[in-house]
C-alpha cells in the first residue's frame, strides 16, 4: 500500500522519485518488453479493485487528495493536491501547467505509484493502484516511462549504455537489445553518438537519450515532468518534435507537466490548470487557453497569452485614453470582427484598439483586443444607459466575452 514499498535501488538513475526540480533520480518504470501502442490492453480491467468502467481512460485521478505530514513539531501538514479529479485517454498529449508549488510533480509521483494518495483513487488502464498486488503493480509500473528536467542519466555508462539498462533489468537479451537500442538512437537521432558519454551531449542531446531510454520498454505511458525546462526554446522544440512523434508514430500516451505555458500550447491536446493542489480548469487546449472559465485558470495562462493589460500598462493607457476600456476575447467564431465593428458602428460607438493581439493556438484564432469606447454622449451617459452600455450588452448578447477594466484606483 505504501508508496515508498515500491521504490527500487535509489542508484538507479531512471528509477525513484524527483518532485523537486534537482538533480536527484528519478523513475522509469520501463523494465520489461511490452508491445507499444497495445501494451495497455494486457491491462485489462478485470484486475481493477473498483469496478472499473467499460472503457477505461488511460489514466484516471478520482477525487485525489495527498497530504504530507507535519515536519517537526509545530509544523502543519502540507496538502500537496486537493480533491483532484482529471482523466488522460489513450493516445493523446495531456498537458499540467500550473505555477511552482502547485502539486504537479506530485500528481507524476501518484501516477507512477511512487506516492499513494491520502484520499481518492488513482487507476491506470482501470486498475486502480492501491489495490493491485506488489507483482502486479510492478507490472503496471514497466509500462510507465519517466523523463525529467536533469536528464539523470547515468554519467559512467555510454549513451547506448544508457538505453539499454532498463532492457538489461528486464533481462531482454543481448542481440534483441542491441537491434533495440540502434532502433531507439535512430529513432531520436542519435545513432552516431552510441558510444559518447553524457558529459560529451548537448542538454538536448541529453534529454534525447531520456527520451529513448524511457521508451526502451515500449511503456504505452509517458510522464514528462518539466522534460523542456533545462532547455532553450530552439532545443525545446526539437525535444517536444520528438515527444510529438513518439505520441503519433509509436502511440504513446503522454502526460507532459510544466509551467512553461508554451510547451503545453506546442504540443498537448487537453489540458488541466493546477493551483494550490487544485484542478481549476480542465479541458481541450483550445477552450482552456481561449477561454478560461475561471479567474485563476485565466491569471495563470493570462499571463502567458499576455492579452489582457496588467495594471500597470492599464494605469499608462488611462493617462491617454480617457474613455471606457473594455477587453473583448477573440475565439474563432465567424466573422468576429465583423460583429464588433458593426455593433460598434450601429450604436454609434467609437472604438479604438488600444492593446493586444491575435495568436494562434491549434490552428484557431485566439487573443484579446482591448479598446478605448466612446459614446456619441461622452462617455457612455449619466447612469448607464448609454450607446456605450447598450454597444457591451449588444455584444454579450452576442456571445462576445467583453470584460470592462477596472476603473482606475485612487
Ligand atoms: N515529500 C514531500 N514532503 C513534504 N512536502 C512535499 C513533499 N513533496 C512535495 N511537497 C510539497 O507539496 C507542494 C507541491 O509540490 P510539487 O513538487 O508537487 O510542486 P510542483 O508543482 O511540481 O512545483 P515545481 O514547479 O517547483 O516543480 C509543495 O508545497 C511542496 O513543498
Ligand atoms: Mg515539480
Amino acid at each position: 500500500m505504501s508508496g515508498s514499498t515500491q521504490r527500487e535501488p535509489s542508484s538507479d538513475p531512471t528509477r525513484s522519485g524527483n518532485h523537486e526540480r534537482d538533480d536527484r533520480p528519478g523513475t522509469s518504470g520501463t523494465h520489461a518488453p511490452v508491445p507499444g501502442r497495445t501494451a495497455m490492453t494486457s491491462v485489462s480491467a478485470s484486475e481493477a479493485g473498483q469496478g472499473a468502467a467499460p472503457a477505461a481512460a488511460h489514466v484516471r485521478l478520482e477525487h485525489v487528495t495527498k497530504t504530507f505530514p507535519a515536519a517537526g513539531s509545530g509544523g502543519r501538514p502540507l496538502t500537496a493536491l486537493d480533491d483532484v479529479s482529471l482523466e488522460v485517454s489513450h493516445g493523446e498529449v495531456f498537458g499540467v501547467v500550473g505555477h511552482s508549488g502547485a502539486g504537479k510533480s506530485t500528481l507524476v509521483r501518484l501516477i507512477n505509484g511512487l506516492e499513494t494518495p491520502t484520499a481518492g483513487r488513482v487507476y491506470l488502464g482501470g486498475r486502480e493502484l492501491t489495490s493491485l498486488t506488489e507483482r502486479a503493480r510492478r507490472e503496471v509500473r514497466r509500462d510507465t516511462g519517466m523523463i525529467f528536467q536533469q536528464f539523470n542519466l547515468f554519467r559512467s555508462r555510454t549513451v547506448a549504455g544508457n538505453v539499454a539498462y532498463p532492457l538489461k533489468v528486464a533481462r531482454v537479451g543481448q542481440p534483441e537489445r542491441d537491434r533495440r537500442v540502434a532502433r531507439l538512437l535512430d529513432f531520436v537521432g542519435l545513432l552516431d553518438r552510441a558510444h559518447d558519454h553524457p558529459e560529451q551531449l548537448s542538454g538536448g542531446q541529453k534529454q534525447r537519450v531520456g527520451i529513448a531510454r524511457a521508451l526502451a520498454t515500449e511503456p504505452s505511458l509517458l510522464l514528462a515532468d518539466e522534460a523542456t525546462s533545462a532547455l532553450d526554446p530552439q532545443t525545446t522544440s526539437e525535444v517536444l518534435d520528438l515527444l510529438r512523434r513518439a505520441n503519433r508514430n509509436l502511440g504513446v500516451t503522454i502526460v507532459i507537466i510544466t509551467h512553461e505555458l508554451d510547451v503545453i500550447q506546442s504540443i498537448a491536446d487537453r489540458v488541466a490548470v493546477l493551483d494550490g493542489g487544485r484542478v481549476v480548469e480542465s479541458g481541450s487546449l483550445y477552450d482552456v487557453f481561449a477561454q478560461p472559465r475561471t479567474e485563476a485558470a485565466a491569471r495563470i495562462i493570462g499571463m502567458a497569452l499576455r492579452d489582457r493589460p496588467s495594471a500597470a500598462t492599464l494605469a499608462r493607457l488611462r493617462l491617454t485614453h480617457p474613455g471606457r476600456i473594455v477587453t473583448v476575447r477573440v475565439r474563432d467564431r465567424a466573422a468576429f470582427q465583423t460583429a464588433l465593428a458593426s455593433t460598434f458602428l450601429s450604436h454609434g460607438v467609437a472604438a479604438e484598439i488600444i492593446f493586444g493581439g491575435i495568436g494562434e493556438l491549434q490552428d484557431r484564432p485566439v487573443g484579446s483586443l482591448t479598446f478605448e469606447l466612446t459614446g456619441p454622449d461622452g462617455a457612455g451617459g449619466p447612469d448607464g444607459a448609454g450607446a456605450v452600455d447598450a454597444a457591451i450588452t449588444a455584444l454579450r448578447a452576442d456571445g462576445v466575452d467583453v470584460t470592462e477594466e477596472p476603473a482606475e484606483e485612487g
